[in-house]
């Protein structure tokens, strides 16, 4: 290896060695700071992210993480690094025993170079490693929170009062034999997923499947409200033919059979809700719905 104009080579430790001890010293510290920066600009990234997040806030914090990476490499990359240019010269193609030899240890120099600066590798690694990890964060925060049991229970429970949208209780003469209204638990007023038809078929206790004989009080039948298909709420009674109408994709369902899907697409039956009256006329659930509401990712009975 020899320098330009066939000067004698310059070995990268004898080019660094022209830098002051004190200066290189000086260096280091500023690319350890540079990086150490950056770790804790992630770090307050990370956190300002998880307790919802602030443009200008997260911003300067993204500016002093990458911006601390970079400087900090920069300044290592050329004081630190032994530095050339160093050009081959062509004129022999094979190479003599000593300037393999040269080459060698330049090489050798070079990685000692690196090599004495274990402490500045790790931080440069954690400052990488660190930005590397926060950049899950959007993906993981995206998924939204945890469903838990929201996707297969309702807040109908044992003994829930069921009222209508007003909060008002049902009761067993709130209904004349065709009408239907929308109830809810009492502690859920409005729910989503709690939403239920309530329908009056006629005055005696009605059973619409065998092990239900209990369910339909009076001629009271309870169903969710929301589509097995695709969740749209099935609102429209059909009182001549028994049916409940879904308007989004016209699926039907007969309630005096448990509101079994009788044409459209919806692929199960609209869950029932067993009730019953208590001393006072007052209605109330017997129990929450004994299957998951509403379109299912899972196979049901
Ligand atoms: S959502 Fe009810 S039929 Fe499609």
């Amino acid at each position: 290896m020899s320098k330009v104009d066939n000067e004698s080579p310059t070995p990268p430790e004898v080019a660094n060695s022209q830098v002051p001890e004190r200066s290189t010293r000086s260096i280091e510290i500023l690319v350890a700071v540079c990086f150490v920066i950056s770790v804790l600009a992630t770090v307050g990234l990370a956190v300002t992210y998880w307790l919802g997040g602030q443009p200008q806030v997260e911003g300067g914090l993204l500016f002093a993480t990458l911006g601390g990476i970079g400087v900090g490499m920069v300044a290592w990359g050329k004081y630190l690094v032994p530095q050339g240019p160093y050009v081959q010269e062509r004129d022999t193609i094979k190479s003599e025993i000593l300037e393999r030899q040269a080459l060698l240890e330049s090489l050798d120099r070079g990685s000692k170079a690196v090599g004495r600066r274990p402490f500045l590798g790790k931080l440069m690694g954690a400052s990488i490693a660190l930005f590397g990890l926060i950049n899950l964060f959007p993906f993981l925060r995206s998924l939204g929170p945890v469903p838990k049991k929201a996707l297969t229970t309702t807040p109908w429970r044992k003994g829930s009062a069921v009222v209508g949208p007003d909060g008002k209780q049902v009761t067993s003469s709130t209904l004349e034999v065709g009408g239907v209204m929308t109830v809810f638990p009492s502690n859920d007023v409005g729910g989503a997923i709690s939403q239920t038809v309530l329908i009056r078929v006629g005055t005696a206790n009605w059973t619409t499947r065998p092990g239900r004989e209990t369910w339909g009080p009076l001629g009271y039948l309870a169903f969710s409200k929301v589509c097995t298909h695709a969740g749209c709420p099935v609102g429209l009674y059909e009182e001549l033919t028994q049916q409940l109408l879904c308007p989004c994709h016209q699926s039907l369902f007969d309630v005096l059979t448990g509101a079994t899907p009788v044409f459209g697409p919806a692929p199960r039956p609209l869950p029932q809700l067993p009730i019953y009256f208590d001393s006072n006329g007052n209605m109330h659930a017997q129990a929450g719905y004994d299957q998951p509401v509403g379109p299912g990712y899972w196979e049901r009975p």
